[in-house]
């Protein structure tokens, strides 16, 4: 184990450019796992520390010495995937440390998903995480599609004045998707309580999970530090990655809350769908729906010109199925919405709750992951920062 004393010897002999006591295995860059590639930069970065304010993740890094898999897993969700460490990395490839944090965390990112996957087996569908998008689209609307033409005969069929139920009656429809969102909420709390075990910190502290939100909420370290933004295809900073991501994300709550406001109706109120054009619902789904078409689009758009190293190509797939489904889910949302009054409201809401099927089908196996085990790290990290840091050069 490298001591407090030789990690500051690196670190300034680093800072004046001359050769380090850091082991030779730490220069390159042939680790066996995404886990030890990702612990042999980290070394090199708590020797460096030049990245000491960028974000949460290299606070944490303070705090530890050696870096096992399980913190490895905690850092690399931590990582909000910025890029401003990579840019200003002075041991970047193609510098024979081989530096490049925002693609090791990413690999990272990916192997946590898997590992801690429930059940265990369904894990491998991370690695095909874009076959599993495609049959599982294929599969949801070829069942809507079909149960549409065995229900009603016709895809096609007179105006039924917005009454999506003389359709595909509600209490089908409420048990189908029912059943699978619980399973999916079910499946990411397992994952994420697996994850949790391995981090845990032993102390509580009051107020941590409010400040854990907060962060969540804002994106607070999706700026590299300094608030101008993140780096997406070069070193410039831009803040649309955050903006479109808080377009995704609060359009998905308000299409979710207009989901849920229209069960309260239904069920506590009786009063029964199609609702009015100015009714809380379609109100909010609409703007829910223009968040959910405007992010992905955004982000899809940032995605084509994201920088190699600052994430894994190998996981484009899964980061591209996740975009377009949400952003169809939207498209088709808005279509349904725009035509429920026509003749072709029936093949409309076949199309719209096949690809809504795939969306919950695929959350607890695809890149959804992201925002529970980032928010269980952000946790873990306002739960440490409160504790002392007793690795801190000067400190006792
Ligand atoms: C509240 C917890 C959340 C946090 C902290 C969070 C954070 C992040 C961060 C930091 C990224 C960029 C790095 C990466 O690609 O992994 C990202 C990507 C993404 N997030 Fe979230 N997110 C959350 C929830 C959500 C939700 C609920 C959705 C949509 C329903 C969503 C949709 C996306 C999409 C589509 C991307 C991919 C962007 C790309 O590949 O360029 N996120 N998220
Ligand atoms: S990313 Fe590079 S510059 Fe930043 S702390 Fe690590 S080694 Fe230093
Ligand atoms: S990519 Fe951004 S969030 Fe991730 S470690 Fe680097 S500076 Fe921090």
């Amino acid at each position: 184990m490298q001591t407090l004393l030789e990690l500051a010897r690196d670190a300034s002999a680093l800072a004046a450019g001359e050769p380090t006591a850091l082991p030779a295995a730490l220069a390159r860059g042939d680790a066996a796992t995404p886990e030890a590639e990702a612990a042999r930069q980290m070394q090199i970065c708590n020797a460096c520390r030049y990245c000491e304010g960028f974000c949460a993740v290299f606070p944490a890094m303070t705090r530890r010495l050696e870096f096992p898999a399980a913190d490895i897993h905690y850092l690399a969700n931590l990582c909000h995937n910025c890029g401003a460490c990579l840019h200003a990395c002075q041991y970047a490839p193609p510098h024979e440390f081989a530096v490049a944090i925002p693609q090791a965390l990413a690999r990272v990112r990916a192997r946590t998903y898997q590992a801690h996957a429930w059940p265990a087996p369904l894990g491998a569908l991370y690695q095909r995480a874009g076959l599993t998008v495609a049959l599982a689209l294929a599969g949801g609307l070829g069942l809507f599609l079909a149960l549409a033409l065995a229900l009603r005969g016709s895809l096609w069929h007179a105006p039924l004045a917005g009454n999506f139920y003389a359709v595909f009656p509600h209490d089908l429809l409420a048990a189908m998707f029912g059943a699978v969102f619980l399973f999916a909420a079910l499946a990411l709390g397992m994952g994420a309580r697996r994850f949790w075990r391995g981090v845990a910190p032993q102390e509580a502290v009051p107020g941590a999970l409010a400040r854990a939100a907060h962060d969540a909420l804002t994106l607070r370290y999706l700026d590299g530090g300094h608030g101008d933004g993140c780096n997406n295809e070069d070193d410039r900073f831009s803040p649309w990655r955050r903006r479109f991501h808080h377009a995704t994300f609060y359009g998905f709550l308000l299409c979710f809350a207009a989901t849920s406001v229209a069960t309260l109706y239904h069920y506590a109120l009786g009063w029964e769908a199609p609702y009015a054009w100015t009714s809380l619902p379609v109100l909010l789904g609409t703007a829910g729906g223009l968040g959910l078409l405007a992010g992905p689009a955004g982000l899809l758009w940032l995605n084509l010109r994201r920088h190699p190293l600052q994430g894994d190509v190998a996981q484009r797939p899964m980061d591209r199925g996740f975009i377009a489904l949400l952003g169809l889910a939207s498209a088709t949302g808005l279509a349904l919405l725009a035509g429920r009054d026509g003749a072709a409201m029936g093949l409309l809401l076949a199309l719209h709750l096949g690809v809504v099927m795939a969306l919950f089908l695929t959350l607890p196996y695809g890149k959804f992951a992201h925002a529970v085990y980032r928010v269980a790290a952000l946790l873990k990290f306002n739960i440490e920062k409160r504790l002392p840091n007793r690795l801190a050069l000067g400190s006792d």
